[in-house]
């Protein structure tokens, strides 16, 4: 029988780690965490509650409200991935917007936050079997996973990419805020004080600024192949 390793994902945004991850889920049949959606929907928890605007951050009162956050993710069968539920409503759509991009970065530079996602993340991941991204997997969540990717693309690449997106979905959005956005959030995800973005020692870097998905998910696919057999 095929070993059932731990996949470590990380890489700032938009540098299409869901993408691969799903691909590698639904290929080795193992369950695939976004861990970026768990951040977005506090996010969402804490705008809808007033503690966060883009000029205001209420920390105290999102952290002594932690206990009321329950996330989940529910595999949905028409799509082929796990949507997010924050206190069991499906908020898949609404944590992609641009507003929770923008607010995000603050929401995760609070250990509070990260401390309760953390150990969330290591229960799902205690018998292997995972593929996860974020930023933080490799060097936080899973030190010791057994196969560790950092993907890179340039700024422009990224925020190309991300425009696409929210296009193809209806949202009206420029390409010039993006970009800003993406910057901004790289920035913020690896100046934090907490648990930076940063790449692990022992990282695999996948520079795919020119690589197609199916190059990459075939290289990965050999590395994966290496540690299972
Ligand atoms: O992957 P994403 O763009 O959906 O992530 C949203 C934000 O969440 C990102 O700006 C940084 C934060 N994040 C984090 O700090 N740690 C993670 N493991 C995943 C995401």
């Amino acid at each position: 029988m095929k070993k059932k390793i731990t996949i470590a994902i990380d890489g700032f945004s938009s540098t299409g780690k869901s993408t691969i991850a799903k691909l590698i889920a639904k290929k080795y049949n193992y369950i695939y965490v976004d861990t970026g959606a768990m951040y977005r929907a506090v996010t969402l928890f804490a705008k809808n509650n007033r503690f966060v605007t883009h000029d205001f951050l209420d920390k105290d009162s999102l952290i002594a409200s932690l206990s009321n956050i329950s996330l989940r993710f529910q595999f949905n069968e028409n799509l082929g991935f796990a949507e997010m539920f924050l206190n069991n409503k499906n908020v898949e759509n609404e944590i992609r917007t641009l507003e929770i991009s923008q607010l995000v970065s603050k929401i995760a530079a609070i250990s509070e936050v990260r401390k309760k996602l953390v150990a969330e993340q290591q229960e799902m991941g205690k018998n292997g079997g995972i593929v996860m991204d974020g930023r933080d997997i490799g060097t936080v969540v899973f030190p010791d996973a057994e196969l560790k990717l950092y993907m890179t693309a340039s700024p422009e690449k990224r925020a190309k990419r991300r425009y696409d997106e929210l296009i193809e979905k209806g949202d009206i959005v420029s390409y010039e805020d993006i970009l800003f956005n993406v910057q901004e959030r790289d920035r913020i995800d690896s100046t934090r004080d907490d648990s930076p973005l940063v790449k692990a020692t022992d990282a695999i870097e996948i520079d795919n600024s020119d690589l197609g998905i199916e190059e990459q998910f075939e290289k990965i696919c050999e590395l994966i192949n290496q540690k299972i057999s």
